[in-house]
């Protein structure tokens, strides 16, 4: 299997019509504007919280190289980010965001298979309540609900 942790790691072709690649430095305003993008926001815990964009690249510069965040690519164009992080709770939690203009084509669900493929859980998902087609694609991918965070999120759960 591919060691999509291995930072040499080139490009990453699944059975799906995406690829993951790792995100680098290059990928910052990438990564900017799709957390700015309103429906993003929206389902954001800190939504109400000004995203500065030198606080991003600060942000970006220091976690790129250690974290694992990965761009999806289809006919290597962007059309999404996944992101994998540490909860406070030492999980690993998985977050997807979608180019705007790609929705609704089944891109988020390609992009979870395609991390499975690579990285093996098991790992979760908080998902906001109102996000029903975050829910519906994660559910999809074969996460199961494993209760409620905080009031409006939801916590899901998926097992290799
Ligand atoms: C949420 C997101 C990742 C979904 O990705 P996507 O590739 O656009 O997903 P799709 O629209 O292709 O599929 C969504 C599914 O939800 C369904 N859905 C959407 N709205 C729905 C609603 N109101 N009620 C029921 N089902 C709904 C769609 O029909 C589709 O199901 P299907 O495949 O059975 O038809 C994307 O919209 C996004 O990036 N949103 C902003 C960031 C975000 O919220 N990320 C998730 C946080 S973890």
């Amino acid at each position: 299997m591919t060691d999509l942790s291995n930072p040499q790691m080139g490009e990453l072709h699944v059975l799906t019509r995406v690829s993951l690649r790792r995100a680098t430095i290059h990928d910052a305003l990438l990564f900017y504007a799709l957390r700015l993008d309103p429906e993003t926001r929206r389902f954001t815990p800190a939504f109400n919280t000004p995203l500065i964009l030198e606080d991003h690249v600060t942000w970006f510069a220091t976690r790129v190289w250690t974290a694992s965040w990965f761009v999806a690519e289809e006919n290597e164009q962007p059309v999404g980010i996944v992101r994998l992080d540490s909860g406070h709770d030492d999980r690993s939690y998985v977050s997807i965001i979608v180019v705007p203009s790609m929705r609704g084509r089944g891109i988020g669900l390609a992009m979870l298979q395609a991390l499975a493929a690579a990285i093996p859980g098991p790992r979760y998902a908080c998902i906001h309540h109102f996000n029903i087609s975050s829910i519906r694609v994660f559910e999809q991918a074969g996460y199961a609900y494993t209760g409620e965070a905080n009031g409006v999120w939801r916590v899901y759960r998926v097992i290799p």
